[in-house]
């Protein structure tokens, strides 16, 4: 499967610099070196207006950090799948660890939101991870078939990415083990054709996330059932990103 090697720039960037990011980023990927994979910028919502603009025409797809799951309405501060569509944007991020934390989103609201972003044609980027606490006590994969059962959209139409997150890795500079990635991501697999038959659940793209960075993404990028990787703070340095997607590709 091709990978996807997707920026997440959470809560980062003003309009200079986010421009300028997003514009090298697009020339290097037009560009006749590029690595085959598949390239994927989520900005906060507030450039995303601009981010389009240096993407357009470049093989770079254009993704939201979250969605909420009704079409319109009283709802400030959210924003809606159909605003993102409008924007271009081809993928949304939802049930990040953070949101989950900052904004005590359950299970059920990320599911929600997942269908909602696949009614409009917007692929999910389906977070799930478990925390240092809950890997200590042996429950990692149980946190993992919990966090699946809970918030995987219902077959149907439309594509879905899951990203593996360890919260435990997340911006700490501590990479899991190619063999902790290994064990998780086929845990996660299983649990996709369980939900979706072997077919499709064979289909769906497993990111991981979590400290990636070009010295380890050789080793996790070749690790069984890692389609990709959805990349915090190396993503925005656009050298490092880069070199995340030369690893991959
Ligand atoms: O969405 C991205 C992940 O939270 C990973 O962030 O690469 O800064 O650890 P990080």
């Amino acid at each position: 499967m091709r990978k996807l090697i997707a920026g997440n720039w959470k809560m980062n960037g003003q309009r200079a610099d986010g421009t300028a990011l997003a514009k090298t980023l697009a020339e290097r990927a037009r560009g006749s070196e590029a690595p085959d994979v598949d390239w994927l910028v989520c900005p906060p919502f507030t450039l995303l207006h601009l981010v389009a603009e240096q993407l357009s025409g470049s093989p770079v797809k254009l993704g939201a950090q979250d969605c909420h799951f009704e079409e319109k309405g009283a709802h400030t501060g959210d924003v809606a799948p159909g605003m993102l569509d409008d924007l271009c944007c081809s993928h949304v991020i939802v049930g990040h660890s953070e949101r989950r934390q900052d904004h005590k989103e359950s299970d059920e609201l990320v599911q929600a939101k997942a269908e909602a972003a696949r009614a409009h044609g917007i692929t999910p980027i389906l977070c799930i991870g478990e925390t240092q606490e809950e890997r200590d006590a042996g429950k990692a994969m149980d946190v993992l078939t919990r966090q699946l059962e809970g918030s995987l959209p219902a077959a149907g139409e439309g594509e879905l990415v899951v990203a593996y997150e360890p919260v435990w890795a997340i911006g700490t500079g501590r990479t899991a083990t190619a063999e902790d990635v290994r064990e998780a991501h086929a845990h996660v697999r299983a649990q996709l054709k369980k939900a979706y038959g072997d077919t499709a659940g064979a289909q769906v793209r497993i990111l991981y996330g979590g400290s990636v960075k070009p010295a380890n993404a050789g080793e996790l990028m070749a690790t069984e059932n890692v389609d990709g990787a959805l990349v915090g703070g190396a993503s925005l340095k656009a050298d490092d990103f880069w070199e995340i997607g030369k690893a991959a590709g």
